[in-house]
C-alpha cells in the first residue's frame, strides 16, 4: 500500500514537474512569478481547447469564462477600495457600452479637466473593463481626470471591424460631448494594451483624418498588436515558445479577430498568407527587421498598388494591410500627422518588434515618440504590479507620461 502510494506520488510530481517546467528567460525580472503567469496561460488554454473538444463551448468562449472567473474571483478577495473618491458610472456612448471614472471632487468644483479612452487587451476575443477596473480608476484618481473604458464587442462572434467600429463611435462621442463630463474636449486621449493597442492606434489613425473633431492629444500604446503581415519578426522568431504569449496563440487571437478559421494557423505562422510579390512590396519595408537590428541591410521593396496585391485562398486575408486592422500598414502619409506617441514593450513578447517598428516609423515621420522599453519583462506583465516592482515602475513611468501629456 505505502509502495503503490509513493509509486502514485512520484508519478504525479514527475508529470507535475514536466508540467511545469516553462522556459524561464536568466534575466527577467521574478521568474517564479513569470513562470506560473505561463503555466496558469498554458492551463487556462488547455482546459479550453479540451471544452471545445468535449462541446462544452467554443476555445474562445471557454476561455473568456476560465479566465474571467479565475479574475473576477481574486478581484473580490481584493475589494474595490481603490475606486475611491470616483463617481464610476456604466453607460453607453453611442450605443456602445463604455465605463466612465470621474473624480468626485472635479463635478463639485465644475472645472474642465483632461480626459482618457482606455481600450483594454484581451486578444480582442476575451477580457473586459472589470479586468482593467483597478488600473483605470487608478488613472483617474492619480491624474484627476475623466477616464473612459470600452466595453466593445468581442471576436469571433463579431468579427473585424466591429471592435474598431466601436472604439471609433465610443471615442467620437467622448470628443463631441466632453463637457457633460466636465471634461476639456482639446485635451483628451487615448490609450489601450496588447489588442486595445492596437485598437486605439488605429482609432487615432482613423480620427486624424476626420474633420470637425477636436483632435486626439496623445495615443498612449501599451505592448500593442499592430501588424499581421510578418510572424517572423525577430522578436516572434525569440520568444514564439513563450507561453506568456506564444505565436501561435497570438496568430490564433489574429485569425478570430479576422475571419474566425483557425485552421490557417500553420499558413499564418510561415508568413505563407503572404505571396513573393508582397513580401518585396513597401509593406514589408514597414516591418523591415532593420528597425530592430541595426546591422542588417534595409529591405529593398518595390512600391504596388494595394488592389494588384495577390493573395492565396483565405477569407478576408486582403485586411491586413487596412491600417484599422493592423496600424503598422499606414502608410508614411498618415503617419505624419499623429499625436505625440507613447509606445511601452517588453523584451520578453513576440510583439515587441510590431511597437518597436512603430516607434521607428512615428519618429521617421517627424511625431514625437516616447518609447519605454522594459528588458527584464513579459507581456501582460503590467497588472502584477502588486507584486512585480518593474510592473509598479512602468505603471508609475507610464501615468507620468499621461500627466504631462494630456
Ligand atoms: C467559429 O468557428 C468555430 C469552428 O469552426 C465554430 O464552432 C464557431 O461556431 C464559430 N463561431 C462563430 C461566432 O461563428
Ligand atoms: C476554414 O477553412 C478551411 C480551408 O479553406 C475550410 O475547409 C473550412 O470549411 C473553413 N471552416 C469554416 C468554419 O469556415
Ligand atoms: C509554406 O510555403 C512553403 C513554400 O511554398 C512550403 O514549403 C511550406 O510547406 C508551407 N508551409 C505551410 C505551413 O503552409
Amino acid at each position: 500500500m505505502v509502495v503503490k502510494s509513493a509509486l502514485v506520488f512520484v508519478v504525479v510530481a514527475v508529470l507535475l514537474t514536466y508540467y511545469c517546467n516553462e522556459p524561464v528567460p536568466l534575466d527577467i525580472a521574478h521568474p517564479t512569478q513569470f513562470a506560473s503567469f505561463g503555466v496558469v496561460m498554458r492551463t487556462v488554454w488547455n482546459m479550453a481547447i479540451l471544452g471545445d473538444y468535449l462541446g462544452v463551448g467554443t476555445e474562445p468562449q471557454n476561455l473568456r469564462y476560465i479566465l474571467g472567473s479565475l479574475i473576477g474571483a481574486a478581484q473580490r478577495v481584493k475589494g474595490t477600495s481603490y475606486r475611491e473618491g470616483l463617481d464610476c458610472r456604466d453607460t453607453m456612448f453611442n450605443r456602445v457600452r463604455v465605463r466612465v471614472y470621474e473624480p468626485v471632487s472635479v463635478a463639485k468644483s465644475g472645472a474642465k479637466v483632461p480626459g482618457l479612452v482606455y481600450i483594454h487587451g484581451g486578444g480582442w476575443v476575451m477580457l473586459s473593463v472589470d479586468v482593467f477596473d483597478e488600473l483605470t480608476a487608478r488613472v483617474a484618481r492619480e491624474l484627476g481626470i475623466v477616464v473612459v473604458s470600452v466595453e466593445y464587442r468581442l471576436a469571433p462572434e463579431h468579427l473585424f471591424p466591429a471592435a474598431f467600429d466601436d472604439c471609433v463611435a465610443a471615442t467620437k462621442f467622448f470628443l463631441q460631448n466632453a463637457e457633460l463630463y466636465n471634461v476639456d474636449r482639446t485635451r483628451i486621449g487615448i490609450s489601450g494594451d496588447s489588442s486595445g493597442g492596437n485598437l486605439a492606434a488605429a482609432v487615432t489613425l482613423a480620427l486624424v483624418k476626420e474633420k470637425g473633431l477636436p483632435k486626439l492629444k496623445t495615443q498612449a500604446l501599451i505592448y500593442p498588436a499592430l501588424q499581421a503581415l510578418d510572424f517572423n519578426t525577430p522578436s516572434y522568431t525569440d520568444h514564439g515558445h513563450l507561453n506568456t504569449l506564444s505565436k501561435e496563440k497570438m496568430i490564433s487571437y489574429w485569425l478570430w479577430y479576422l475571419n474566425n478559421n483557425s485552421s490557417f494557423k500553420e499558413v499564418l505562422g510561415a508568413n505563407n498568407h503572404t505571396s513573393e510579390q508582397l513580401k518585396k512590396s513597401q509593406y514589408a519595408g514597414y516591418v523591415d527587421h532593420k528597425m530592430v537590428r541595426p546591422n542588417l541591410r534595409p529591405k529593398v521593396v518595390t512600391p504596388i498598388k494595394k488592389e494588384s496585391i495577390k493573395f492565396p485562398e483565405i477569407p478576408n486575408v486582403a485586411t491586413i494591410l487596412d491600417p484599422r486592422f493592423a496600424p503598422l500598414m499606414a502608410d508614411d502619409d498618415d503617419l505624419k500627422d499623429l499625436p505625440p506617441t507613447f509606445v511601452m514593450t517588453c523584451e520578453y513578447d513576440v510583439l515587441r518588434d510590431d511597437g518597436v517598428m512603430y516607434a521607428t516609423r512615428l519618429r521617421k515621420a517627424g511625431v514625437r515618440v516616447e518609447h519605454d522599453h522594459y528588458e527584464r519583462a513579459f507581456h501582460g506583465f503590467l497588472p502584477q504590479n502588486d507584486v512585480n516592482e518593474v510592473a509598479e515602475t512602468a505603471v508609475q513611468n507610464y501615468i507620468s507620461y499621461l500627466k504631462k501629456n494630456l
